[in-house]
């Protein structure tokens, strides 16, 4: 019979970054990581089964994707994990609130949206948690996406990555505020994917990368417990420097920044440097995410005219 489901997901921003995997196939990490979700700012996707449709229909914002296009076969992939029969196909129909590739983790929303989507259909019942750890296998960053708020994900042991999902941590801070930075939305030139993948395999100095990372994400659910924006500030923004490293340290070189991305850099020390505590973050592309406190926000305003400011946690 037909089968109908619905799912609705925030994008997140890792404050203390997954770079790396252990294992490919099954996305999992080499490192934990830490993330804030973005409410409104995300991916709502409607999932048909259909037992006679000759092959998965999947549109993006309104448009029909060929089964070529590298977003659908991506995604009739994942589908491959949950299909029922061979016979029938799904129908996709998403729509992303945010630009698709521009480093502000569409692929997050997307799978974690999708699985529950799936669950909604197939009236799974499954847990936040288990449907964490589905949404991984689509994309690792979706684990972080089944949670509003800050979440956790625990990189396991286990190589079936059964231990392998994401929890959300139980803190509120409501005038915990992140702005986004937008210095380009074109799609970027490499994929986190590929990109991680090169990192692993050809970075001297990645090494030093995954305790680094382990270390920042307990540092930062502290800064979180304690709302010490200055450790949870400074953390993050040498993570993502960290990650940086390793990338441009990669062979052939990765290098996401822009001489705009550079500029902001620099002006954002300044403002630090006269004394306002904002820092910021950077992901595979780009745009900067910018981490403060509702009382910088005039300020940040006045500095940069185009920044989009969410708060988490603010209840309007
Ligand atoms: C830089 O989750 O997009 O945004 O698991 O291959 O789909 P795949 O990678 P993805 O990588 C995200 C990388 C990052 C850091 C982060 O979100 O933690």
């Amino acid at each position: 019979p037909v089968k109908t489901g619905f799912g609705i997901a925030p994008v997140n921003i890792a404050l203390s970054k997954y770079w790396g995997k252990r294992d490919v196939a099954l996305n999992l990490p080499t490192n934990s990581s830490l993330s804030i979700s973005l409410p409104g700012l995300g991916t709502q996707t409607h999932l048909t089964w259909l037992p006679t449709l000759g092959q998965d229909a999947i549109s993006l914002n309104g448009q029909r994707l060929s089964s070529e296009h590298k977003f659908a076969k991506r995604l009739s992939a994942f589908l491959d994990f949950f299909r029922p029969n061979l016979a029938g196909h799904f129908q996709v129909i998403t729509h992303n609130s945010v630009p698709t590739a521009a480093g502000l983790a569409s692929s997050a929303s997307g799978y974690a949206a999708l699985v529950l989507a799936l669950n909604d259909a197939f009236e799974w019942q499954l847990s936040l948690q288990q449907l964490s750890l589905l949404a991984r296998l689509g994309s690792g960053s979706a684990s972080r996406s089944l949670f509003p708020g800050f979440a956790r994900w625990h990189k396991g042991k286990q190589d079936n990555g059964m231990d392998s999902y994401a929890e959300a941590l139980p803190e509120s801070w409501p005038e915990f505020c992140v702005g986004l930075l937008e210095i380009d939305i074109q799609e970027k030139p490499l994929g986190s994917t590929a990109g991680m993948q090169k990192t692993v395999e050809t970075c001297e100095i990645y090494q030093a990368w995954p305790e680094k990372a382990e270390k920042d994400v307990n540092i930062i659910q502290k800064a979180i417990q304690n709302k010490d924006l200055t450790t949870l500030g400074e953390t993050a923004e040498n993570n993502a420097l960290t990650m940086h490293a390793t990338m441009i340290s990669t062979w052939p070189p990765i290098l996401y920044w822009q001489a705009e991305s550079v500029a902001a850099m620099h002006q954002i020390w300044a403002l630090r440097n006269q004394g306002h505590s904002v820092y910021f973050t950077m992901d595979a592309g780009p745009n900067l995410k910018l981490l403060f406190l509702e009382t910088e926000k005039p300020a940040l305003l006045q500095a940069f005219p185009n920044l989009k400011v969410i708060q988490p946690f603010k209840v309007i």
